[in-house]
């Protein structure tokens, strides 16, 4: 028999790849991909729990799936995945009974055991342990869904931000061992996969018996067939002098780096429990692009943190206007509930905030666009990894992860091409093949 399964995924790529190995372990269960809620026999929603209106977004959704699920009468499962669940799995069970199963981030290699349990007994399953066995020794090979793959390498975060829900929903450091993680890589580029991106909260805090995060980038660098490696999300005090060095020494890292700053104040660095203050970071950004020159930093920014005055703001945007971002995130400061800020005096009041993120990002946005209009004339690998919107088009993705796209014949699907920039667009690059012996 097959059944369908329709996975909606909300916030970070952990998720995107927690989604996909969901997937993979509900597989041999009969379960293949439904493109719509309204065409499954099983419904996960992979939360997030980062911040307030993410949070929300989970509970008007089952609202939705509740009418979907009594409209059909088929015993039809609904599921709670990922942050929220970890965070919340009583609350949602008792606001919202009608959910068949939630489970935390750590447990989704039990899926079968759940689902097996819910349509037996009628009752909900909850499971939001955090267990002792790794998931990853009980899932299945991953699959492969195009050119460019995620690989989850590390998970939780020990560094306790005074903001943050991580290391309370994803819990304790933990480091995948490098073999299991060069196998999964060799079986992706089995695949067809030609660009992985290694993945973890503190992805840079990566540790094996031999070596950290370098010493693991200089192993994939070695699989035939890979062309290109990326990691996220780094910590500034995770990057050590091998990792900083594996930029000018490994061709197949891409120059461009997610180094979340949050903030350029001081004062509120230390509030935050970053760890590192201003200079710091200045000083690695620096060290960065001496080692690659053509590196460009991406970075999270979050403004109005409990005591953030006019002057710590100053702060943030003379730093932004020193270390120059290509792409950025930023947030208004969301208080969660469980973290040293959310008690924090001084909470600072919404105007405030909305004014300071749309200063920040009115600045963030020149600093992309300058550097977007910089790539015309630039030849760059661009791996074309999908259809593009007309006929004959295909749509790829820059060493810095800007959309470009290129009327290219269909046969160049997930290949590496060097493309010379010839037109900035809102929201992509425009290109063309570049000419035989142009440099890079
Ligand atoms: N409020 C606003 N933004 C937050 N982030 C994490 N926690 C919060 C919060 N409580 C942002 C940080 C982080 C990114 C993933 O989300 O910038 O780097
Ligand atoms: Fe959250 Fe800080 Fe850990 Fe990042 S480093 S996951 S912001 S606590």
């Amino acid at each position: 028999m097959t059944r369908k399964l329709f996975v909606k995924t909300y916030g970070c790529q952990m998720n995107v790849y927690d989604s996909a190995r969901m997937a993979d372990v509900l597989a041999p269960l009969g379960y293949g991909p439904a493109e719509r809620a309204e065409d499954a026999d099983m419904v996960i929603l992979n939360t997030c729990h980062i911040r307030e209106k993410a949070s929300e977004k989970v509970f008007s959704e089952l609202g939705r799936l509740k009418r979907l699920k009594t409209a059909r009468d088929d015993g039809m499962i609904i599921a709670v995945a990922g942050c929220v669940a970890q965070a919340e799995g009583e609350e949602i069970l008792r606001r919202a009974p009608f959910v068949d199963i939630v489970l935390g981030p750590q447990t989704y290699h039990r899926l079968p055991e759940m689902v097996a349990q819910a349509s037996r007994a009628g009752g909900s399953v909850l499971d939001t342990d955090f267990p002792a066995e790794p998931k990853f020794d009980h899932l299945p090979d991953a699959r492969a869904d195009g050119p460019a793959a995620f690989l989850s390498v590390q998970e939780g975060c020990d560094k306790f931000c005074t903001f943050c829900v991580v290391p309370y929903t994803r819990g304790a450091e933990y480091s995948r061992p490098r073999a299991a993680i060069l196998d999964e890589a060799r079986r992706l580029v089995d695949q067809g996969v030609v660009e992985i991106t290694l993945l973890g909260q503190n992805v840079n805090g990566w540790h094996g018996d031999q070596g950290g995060l370098a010493h693991l980038i200089r192993g994939l660098a070695g699989i035939d067939g890979l062309e290109r490696i990326r990691y996220t999300t780094s910590h500034p005090m995770d990057m050590d002098e091998a990792l900083i060095a594996v930029h000018a020494e490994v061709d197949k890292l891409m120059p461009f780096l997610h180094l979340p700053v949050q903030s350029g104040s001081d004062r509120i660095l230390a509030a935050m429990n970053r760890r590192h203050d201003r200079d710091d970071y200045l000083r690695l950004a620096e060290r960065l692009k001496a080692v690659r020159p053509d590196l460009a930093l991406s970075s999270d920014f979050i403004v109005g943190f409990p005591g953030e005055t006019d002057a710590d703001f100053a702060d943030t945007l003379a730093l932004v206007r020193e270390v120059g971002f290509v792409q950025t995130y930023s947030f208004k400061y969301s208080a969660r509930p469980g973290t040293p800020a959310a008690a924090m005096p001084d909470q600072v009041p919404e105007p405030v905030k909305e004014a300071r993120l749309a200063a920040l990002q009115a600045l963030l946005q020149a600093q992309t666009e300058t550097f977007n209009r910089a790539c015309v004339g630039r030849t760059m690998p661009v791996l074309l990894d999908r259809p593009g919107r007309h006929a004959g088009q295909m749509l790829g993705r820059s060493p810095y992860m800007q959309p470009v796209h290129v009327d290219a014949a269909a046969h160049l699907a997930g290949k590496v091409v060097r493309l010379t920039v010839t037109a900035v667009h809102p929201n992509s690059l425009a290109a063309v093949p570049a000419a035989e012996g142009s440099p890079r």
